[in-house]
Protein backbone atom coordinates (compact mmCIF):
# COMPACT_ATOMS: atom_id res chain seq x y z
CA UNK A 1 0.00 0.00 0.00
CA UNK A 2 3.16 2.47 0.64
CA UNK A 3 4.35 2.50 -2.57
CA UNK A 4 0.30 3.03 -4.48
CA UNK A 5 -0.38 5.44 -2.07
CA UNK A 6 3.07 8.03 -2.20
CA UNK A 7 2.99 7.40 -5.75
CA UNK A 8 -1.14 8.65 -6.33
CA UNK A 9 -3.05 9.32 -3.29
CA UNK A 10 -0.29 11.35 -1.55
CA UNK A 11 0.42 13.51 -4.39
CA UNK A 12 -3.32 14.53 -4.32
CA UNK A 13 -3.23 15.10 -0.54
CA UNK A 14 0.13 17.08 -1.12
CA UNK A 15 -1.76 20.26 -3.32
CA UNK A 16 -4.18 20.63 -0.17
CA UNK A 17 -3.55 22.90 2.63
CA UNK A 18 -2.68 20.40 5.18
CA UNK A 19 -5.06 20.62 7.55
CA UNK A 20 -7.57 20.44 4.75
CA UNK A 21 -5.94 17.22 3.51
CA UNK A 22 -6.10 16.07 6.56
CA UNK A 23 -9.89 16.79 7.12
CA UNK A 24 -10.84 15.40 3.73
CA UNK A 25 -8.98 12.11 4.64
CA UNK A 26 -10.82 11.87 7.93
CA UNK A 27 -14.54 12.30 5.82
CA UNK A 28 -13.45 9.33 4.13
CA UNK A 29 -12.50 7.37 7.24
CA UNK A 30 -15.50 8.86 8.76
CA UNK A 31 -18.04 7.23 5.87
CA UNK A 32 -15.60 3.94 6.19
CA UNK A 33 -16.29 4.08 9.99
CA UNK A 34 -20.15 4.37 9.66
CA UNK A 35 -20.49 1.46 6.78
CA UNK A 36 -19.37 -2.02 7.76
CA UNK A 37 -18.79 -3.22 4.35
CA UNK A 38 -16.41 -0.27 3.62
CA UNK A 39 -14.54 -0.97 7.09
CA UNK A 40 -14.28 -4.32 6.36
CA UNK A 41 -12.87 -4.16 2.79
CA UNK A 42 -10.55 -2.01 3.90
CA UNK A 43 -9.73 -4.40 6.55
CA UNK A 44 -9.00 -6.99 4.31
CA UNK A 45 -6.23 -4.96 2.45
CA UNK A 46 -4.90 -3.32 5.53
CA UNK A 47 -5.98 -5.66 8.44
CA UNK A 48 -2.42 -6.66 10.78
CA UNK A 49 -1.46 -10.11 11.94
CA UNK A 50 -1.10 -10.43 15.55
CA UNK A 51 1.35 -9.58 17.85
CA UNK A 52 -0.11 -9.92 21.11
CA UNK A 53 0.83 -7.57 24.28
CA UNK A 54 0.15 -6.91 27.53
CA UNK A 55 -0.12 -3.51 29.24
CA UNK A 56 -1.40 -1.50 32.50
CA UNK A 57 -4.04 -4.65 32.89
CA UNK A 58 -5.08 -4.46 28.97
CA UNK A 59 -4.43 -6.75 26.45
CA UNK A 60 -3.42 -5.45 23.06
CA UNK A 61 -4.21 -7.57 19.62
CA UNK A 62 -0.70 -5.71 18.28
CA UNK A 63 1.57 -3.18 19.69
CA UNK A 64 1.51 -0.59 17.10
CA UNK A 65 -0.98 2.16 18.33
CA UNK A 66 -2.91 5.98 16.53
CA UNK A 67 -1.08 8.99 18.33
CA UNK A 68 -3.13 11.60 19.73
CA UNK A 69 -4.12 14.46 17.73
CA UNK A 70 -5.32 12.60 14.47
CA UNK A 71 -8.58 11.94 15.64
CA UNK A 72 -9.67 14.51 18.13
CA UNK A 73 -13.40 14.54 17.46
CA UNK A 74 -13.66 10.57 17.29
CA UNK A 75 -15.06 10.75 13.70
CA UNK A 76 -13.35 7.45 12.32
CA UNK A 77 -13.32 4.84 15.84
CA UNK A 78 -14.01 1.88 14.71
CA UNK A 79 -11.69 1.97 11.60
CA UNK A 80 -8.52 2.83 12.94
CA UNK A 81 -8.65 -1.22 13.81
CA UNK A 82 -9.37 -2.45 10.19
CA UNK A 83 -6.50 -0.35 9.25
CA UNK A 84 -4.26 -2.42 11.34
CA UNK A 85 -3.61 -0.48 14.48
CA UNK A 86 -3.56 -2.27 18.30
CA UNK A 87 -5.06 0.53 19.98
CA UNK A 88 -6.04 4.18 19.53
CA UNK A 89 -5.90 7.04 21.34
CA UNK A 90 -8.47 9.84 20.48
CA UNK A 91 -8.44 13.60 21.24
CA UNK A 92 -6.93 15.98 23.10
CA UNK A 93 -9.89 16.58 24.37
CA UNK A 94 -10.29 19.78 27.17
CA UNK A 95 -12.71 20.23 29.11
CA UNK A 96 -14.32 23.46 28.06
CA UNK A 97 -15.05 23.01 23.42
CA UNK A 98 -12.40 25.11 21.95
CA UNK A 99 -11.88 26.17 18.62
CA UNK A 100 -7.91 25.79 18.96
CA UNK A 101 -5.90 28.86 17.01
CA UNK A 102 -5.97 30.69 13.65
CA UNK A 103 -5.57 28.61 10.50
CA UNK A 104 -2.80 27.99 8.65
CA UNK A 105 -1.74 25.80 12.33
CA UNK A 106 -0.15 22.62 10.32
CA UNK A 107 2.88 22.64 7.89
CA UNK A 108 4.64 19.88 6.03
CA UNK A 109 8.27 19.79 5.98
CA UNK A 110 8.19 17.27 3.37
CA UNK A 111 12.39 17.22 2.35
CA UNK A 112 12.37 15.81 6.58
CA UNK A 113 9.09 14.17 6.26
CA UNK A 114 8.32 16.46 9.40
CA UNK A 115 4.97 18.22 9.90
CA UNK A 116 4.67 21.10 12.42
CA UNK A 117 1.89 22.20 14.16
CA UNK A 118 -0.03 24.69 16.64
CA UNK A 119 -3.54 23.25 16.42
CA UNK A 120 -3.66 24.57 20.05
CA UNK A 121 -6.60 21.79 21.58
CA UNK A 122 -9.26 22.54 18.64
CA UNK A 123 -12.06 19.90 20.34
CA UNK A 124 -15.78 19.78 20.71
CA UNK A 125 -15.02 19.87 24.91
CA UNK A 126 -15.03 16.54 27.21
CA UNK A 127 -19.05 16.65 26.90
CA UNK A 128 -20.17 16.54 23.55
CA UNK A 129 -17.13 14.52 22.79
CA UNK A 130 -18.93 12.23 25.52
CA UNK A 131 -21.94 12.30 23.76
CA UNK A 132 -19.84 11.10 20.36
CA UNK A 133 -18.56 8.25 22.21
CA UNK A 134 -21.38 6.97 23.29
CA UNK A 135 -23.32 6.85 20.02
CA UNK A 136 -20.35 5.04 18.83
CA UNK A 137 -20.67 2.23 21.83
CA UNK A 138 -24.59 1.98 21.20
CA UNK A 139 -23.60 1.15 17.21
CA UNK A 140 -22.17 -1.60 17.86
CA UNK A 141 -19.28 -0.45 16.29
CA UNK A 142 -17.01 -0.03 18.98
CA UNK A 143 -13.56 -2.08 18.25
CA UNK A 144 -12.35 -4.54 19.60
CA UNK A 145 -8.65 -2.99 21.46
CA UNK A 146 -8.06 -1.05 23.67
CA UNK A 147 -9.25 2.59 23.14
CA UNK A 148 -7.51 5.69 25.14
CA UNK A 149 -8.08 8.99 25.60
CA UNK A 150 -5.89 12.34 25.43
CA UNK A 151 -6.85 14.81 28.15
CA UNK A 152 -5.37 18.51 27.68
CA UNK A 153 -6.34 21.65 29.59
CA UNK A 154 -8.91 24.03 28.48
CA UNK A 155 -7.00 27.45 27.13
CA UNK A 156 -9.21 29.94 29.45
CA UNK A 157 -8.57 27.93 32.83
CA UNK A 158 -6.06 29.45 34.82
CA UNK A 159 -2.87 27.40 35.40
CA UNK A 160 -3.65 26.80 39.07
CA UNK A 161 -6.62 25.57 38.39
CA UNK A 162 -5.41 22.88 36.06
CA UNK A 163 -6.30 19.96 38.32
CA UNK A 164 -10.18 20.78 38.42
CA UNK A 165 -10.02 21.45 34.84
CA UNK A 166 -8.43 17.57 33.95
CA UNK A 167 -10.43 16.07 36.53
CA UNK A 168 -13.76 17.20 35.17
CA UNK A 169 -12.84 15.70 31.51
CA UNK A 170 -11.87 12.55 33.21
CA UNK A 171 -14.93 12.13 35.23
CA UNK A 172 -16.89 12.95 32.05
CA UNK A 173 -15.15 10.63 29.98
CA UNK A 174 -14.09 7.46 32.69
CA UNK A 175 -16.39 5.05 31.56
CA UNK A 176 -15.79 5.49 28.16
CA UNK A 177 -12.71 4.81 27.61
CA UNK A 178 -9.66 1.83 28.61
CA UNK A 179 -6.88 4.23 29.74
CA UNK A 180 -6.19 8.43 29.83
CA UNK A 181 -3.35 10.11 29.14
CA UNK A 182 -2.68 13.04 30.84
CA UNK A 183 -1.04 15.57 28.51
CA UNK A 184 1.14 18.46 30.35
CA UNK A 185 3.28 18.33 26.88
CA UNK A 186 1.16 20.22 24.26
CA UNK A 187 3.63 23.51 23.39
CA UNK A 188 0.29 25.04 21.59
CA UNK A 189 -1.69 25.76 24.73
CA UNK A 190 0.61 29.07 26.72
CA UNK A 191 2.17 27.39 29.27
CA UNK A 192 0.77 24.20 29.67
CA UNK A 193 4.20 22.54 29.69
CA UNK A 194 4.91 24.42 32.85
CA UNK A 195 2.44 21.48 34.25
CA UNK A 196 5.20 18.89 33.62
CA UNK A 197 6.83 20.58 36.98
CA UNK A 198 6.72 17.38 39.56
CA UNK A 199 4.57 19.60 42.35
CA UNK A 200 2.15 20.31 39.29
CA UNK A 201 1.48 17.31 37.75
CA UNK A 202 1.38 15.88 41.30
CA UNK A 203 -1.17 17.91 42.18
CA UNK A 204 -3.22 16.91 38.65
CA UNK A 205 -3.15 13.11 39.50
CA UNK A 206 -3.88 13.70 43.08
CA UNK A 207 -7.05 15.09 42.09
CA UNK A 208 -7.39 12.29 39.21
CA UNK A 209 -6.52 9.30 42.03
CA UNK A 210 -9.52 11.54 43.97
CA UNK A 211 -11.62 10.85 41.17
CA UNK A 212 -11.23 7.51 40.56
CA UNK A 213 -11.76 6.69 44.29
CA UNK A 214 -15.46 8.36 43.62
CA UNK A 215 -16.63 6.15 41.65
CA UNK A 216 -16.53 2.97 44.21
CA UNK A 217 -17.01 -0.37 42.77
CA UNK A 218 -15.26 0.24 39.29
CA UNK A 219 -11.62 -0.44 39.26
CA UNK A 220 -9.40 2.25 38.70
CA UNK A 221 -8.91 3.44 34.93
CA UNK A 222 -4.97 3.33 33.88
CA UNK A 223 -3.94 7.12 33.23
CA UNK A 224 -0.67 7.98 32.04
CA UNK A 225 1.49 10.86 31.56
CA UNK A 226 2.89 12.30 27.97
CA UNK A 227 6.08 13.86 28.07
CA UNK A 228 7.85 16.87 26.03
CA UNK A 229 10.81 15.53 24.60
CA UNK A 230 12.54 19.19 25.44
CA UNK A 231 12.16 18.08 29.17
CA UNK A 232 15.66 17.43 30.89
CA UNK A 233 16.29 14.33 32.01
CA UNK A 234 16.34 15.53 35.52
CA UNK A 235 12.71 16.81 35.00
CA UNK A 236 12.25 13.38 33.29
CA UNK A 237 13.42 12.03 36.88
CA UNK A 238 11.12 13.92 39.14
CA UNK A 239 8.22 12.96 37.41
CA UNK A 240 9.21 9.48 37.51
CA UNK A 241 9.31 10.20 41.29
CA UNK A 242 5.83 10.69 41.39
CA UNK A 243 5.29 6.91 39.62
CA UNK A 244 4.58 4.87 42.81
CA UNK A 245 2.50 7.56 44.76
CA UNK A 246 0.49 8.80 41.96
CA UNK A 247 0.02 5.23 40.88
CA UNK A 248 1.10 6.19 36.63
CA UNK A 249 -0.13 3.68 34.66
CA UNK A 250 2.61 4.51 32.57
CA UNK A 251 4.88 7.22 30.25
CA UNK A 252 3.93 8.06 26.71
CA UNK A 253 7.48 9.11 25.38
CA UNK A 254 7.17 11.85 23.52
CA UNK A 255 5.24 14.92 22.38
CA UNK A 256 6.24 17.09 19.58
CA UNK A 257 9.24 19.22 19.85
CA UNK A 258 10.18 22.91 20.14
CA UNK A 259 13.39 22.59 18.89
CA UNK A 260 14.27 22.55 14.72
CA UNK A 261 17.39 21.26 12.93
CA UNK A 262 19.94 23.29 11.64
CA UNK A 263 19.41 23.61 7.74
CA UNK A 264 20.81 26.08 5.13
CA UNK A 265 18.45 25.32 2.85
CA UNK A 266 15.57 28.70 2.63
CA UNK A 267 12.74 26.77 2.03
CA UNK A 268 13.40 24.31 4.84
CA UNK A 269 14.19 27.27 7.33
CA UNK A 270 10.94 29.00 6.21
CA UNK A 271 8.48 26.16 7.18
CA UNK A 272 10.89 25.73 10.49
CA UNK A 273 10.50 29.29 11.41
CA UNK A 274 6.76 28.62 11.97
CA UNK A 275 5.95 28.37 15.86
CA UNK A 276 4.82 24.93 17.07
CA UNK A 277 5.29 21.77 17.75
CA UNK A 278 7.73 19.00 15.00
CA UNK A 279 6.99 15.59 14.90
CA UNK A 280 8.32 13.28 12.61
CA UNK A 281 11.58 11.89 11.70
CA UNK A 282 13.74 14.78 13.04
CA UNK A 283 12.08 13.78 16.22
CA UNK A 284 12.99 10.21 16.09
CA UNK A 285 16.15 9.96 17.81
CA UNK A 286 15.60 12.29 20.82
CA UNK A 287 12.53 10.61 21.48
CA UNK A 288 14.39 7.17 21.59
CA UNK A 289 17.07 8.47 23.43
CA UNK A 290 14.03 9.41 26.38
CA UNK A 291 12.51 6.01 26.68
CA UNK A 292 15.89 4.73 26.50
CA UNK A 293 16.14 7.30 29.73
CA UNK A 294 12.96 5.82 31.59
CA UNK A 295 13.70 2.30 30.91
CA UNK A 296 16.71 2.29 32.68
CA UNK A 297 15.46 4.71 35.50
CA UNK A 298 12.68 2.71 36.30
CA UNK A 299 14.18 -1.08 35.07
CA UNK A 300 11.70 -1.63 32.66
CA UNK A 301 8.84 -1.67 35.51
CA UNK A 302 6.86 1.38 34.02
CA UNK A 303 5.53 0.75 30.94
CA UNK A 304 6.31 2.97 28.19
CA UNK A 305 4.13 4.29 25.12
CA UNK A 306 7.08 5.30 22.42
CA UNK A 307 6.09 7.65 19.85
CA UNK A 308 8.21 10.23 18.09
CA UNK A 309 9.07 9.72 13.96
CA UNK A 310 8.24 6.04 13.74
CA UNK A 311 8.24 5.70 9.91
CA UNK A 312 10.15 1.95 9.44
CA UNK A 313 10.20 -1.04 10.63
CA UNK A 314 13.92 -0.46 12.00
CA UNK A 315 12.40 2.97 13.87
CA UNK A 316 9.82 0.74 15.53
CA UNK A 317 12.22 -2.20 16.50
CA UNK A 318 14.84 0.63 17.90
CA UNK A 319 11.92 1.97 20.13
CA UNK A 320 11.37 -1.22 21.55
CA UNK A 321 14.62 -2.23 22.08
CA UNK A 322 15.45 0.99 23.77
CA UNK A 323 12.22 0.30 26.39
CA UNK A 324 9.02 0.83 24.85
CA UNK A 325 6.39 -1.56 25.52
CA UNK A 326 3.66 -0.19 22.99
CA UNK A 327 4.24 2.49 20.18
CA UNK A 328 1.85 4.93 18.13
CA UNK A 329 2.48 6.89 15.15
CA UNK A 330 1.01 10.14 13.54
CA UNK A 331 3.41 11.83 11.15
CA UNK A 332 4.33 8.96 9.08
CA UNK A 333 0.55 7.89 8.47
CA UNK A 334 0.71 11.29 6.67
CA UNK A 335 3.85 10.51 4.89
CA UNK A 336 3.41 6.67 4.18
CA UNK A 337 -0.19 6.09 4.14
CA UNK A 338 -3.02 3.53 5.46
CA UNK A 339 -0.90 0.56 5.17
CA UNK A 340 2.08 2.01 7.35
CA UNK A 341 0.51 -0.15 10.87
CA UNK A 342 0.67 -3.55 9.09
CA UNK A 343 4.03 -3.02 7.79
CA UNK A 344 4.92 -2.36 11.08
CA UNK A 345 3.34 -5.30 12.52
CA UNK A 346 4.48 -7.80 10.41
CA UNK A 347 7.91 -6.87 10.28
CA UNK A 348 8.36 -6.71 14.29
CA UNK A 349 6.84 -10.11 14.21
CA UNK A 350 9.92 -10.64 11.50
CA UNK A 351 12.45 -9.13 14.33
CA UNK A 352 11.37 -10.67 17.23
CA UNK A 353 11.75 -14.27 14.91
CA UNK A 354 15.30 -13.23 13.99
CA UNK A 355 16.56 -12.17 17.23
CA UNK A 356 15.06 -15.35 18.45
CA UNK A 357 13.02 -13.87 21.41
CA UNK A 358 9.35 -15.45 21.89
CA UNK A 359 8.27 -13.13 24.37
CA UNK A 360 7.60 -9.47 24.03
CA UNK A 361 8.65 -8.52 27.19
CA UNK A 362 11.97 -10.13 26.24
CA UNK A 363 12.40 -8.04 23.12
CA UNK A 364 11.54 -4.88 25.09
CA UNK A 365 14.53 -2.96 26.45
CA UNK A 366 16.44 -5.70 25.55
CA UNK A 367 19.30 -2.91 23.92
CA UNK A 368 18.61 -0.56 26.82
CA UNK A 369 19.84 -3.27 29.31
CA UNK A 370 23.09 -4.19 27.18
CA UNK A 371 24.08 -0.98 26.16
CA UNK A 372 25.23 1.43 28.90
C1 LIG B 1 -1.41 17.87 13.84
C2 LIG B 1 -1.01 17.22 15.13
C3 LIG B 1 -1.86 17.30 16.24
C4 LIG B 1 -1.49 16.71 17.45
N1 LIG B 1 -2.34 16.78 18.52
C5 LIG B 1 -2.00 16.19 19.69
C6 LIG B 1 -2.88 16.23 20.81
O1 LIG B 1 -3.99 16.76 20.74
N2 LIG B 1 -2.45 15.67 21.97
C7 LIG B 1 -1.22 15.06 22.07
O2 LIG B 1 -0.86 14.56 23.14
N3 LIG B 1 -0.39 14.98 21.01
C8 LIG B 1 -0.75 15.53 19.84
N4 LIG B 1 0.10 15.45 18.78
C9 LIG B 1 1.41 14.77 18.94
C10 LIG B 1 1.39 13.31 18.49
O3 LIG B 1 0.47 12.54 19.24
C11 LIG B 1 2.79 12.68 18.62
O4 LIG B 1 3.17 12.67 19.98
C12 LIG B 1 3.86 13.43 17.83
O5 LIG B 1 3.34 13.87 16.60
C13 LIG B 1 5.09 12.58 17.58
O6 LIG B 1 4.79 11.43 16.81
P1 LIG B 1 5.04 11.34 15.21
O7 LIG B 1 6.46 11.77 14.98
O8 LIG B 1 4.75 9.92 14.86
O9 LIG B 1 4.08 12.29 14.60
C14 LIG B 1 -0.25 16.02 17.56
C15 LIG B 1 0.59 15.92 16.43
C16 LIG B 1 0.23 16.51 15.24
C17 LIG B 1 1.15 16.38 14.05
Amino acid sequence: MSWPYRRFIRPILFQQDPERAHNMALTMLGLAAKFPPLGNALESFLGAPPLPVSAFGLDFPNPVGLAAGMDKFATAIPVWEKLGFGFCELGGVTWHAQSGNPPPRMFRAVADEAIINRMGFNNPGADIFSRKLKAWKTSHRWPRHPVGINLGKSKVTPLEQAATDYASSFRQLRDLADFFVVNVSSPNTPNLRQLQDKSALDEIFAALQEAQANTPGQPPKPILVKVAPDLTLTALDEILELAIPRRLAGIVATNTTISRPKTTDAARQKIYNETGGLSGKPLRERSTEIIRHLYRQTNGKLPVIGVGGIATVDDAWEKITAGATLLQVYTALVYEGPGLPRTLVEGLREKMAFAGFTRWQDAVGSAARTAV
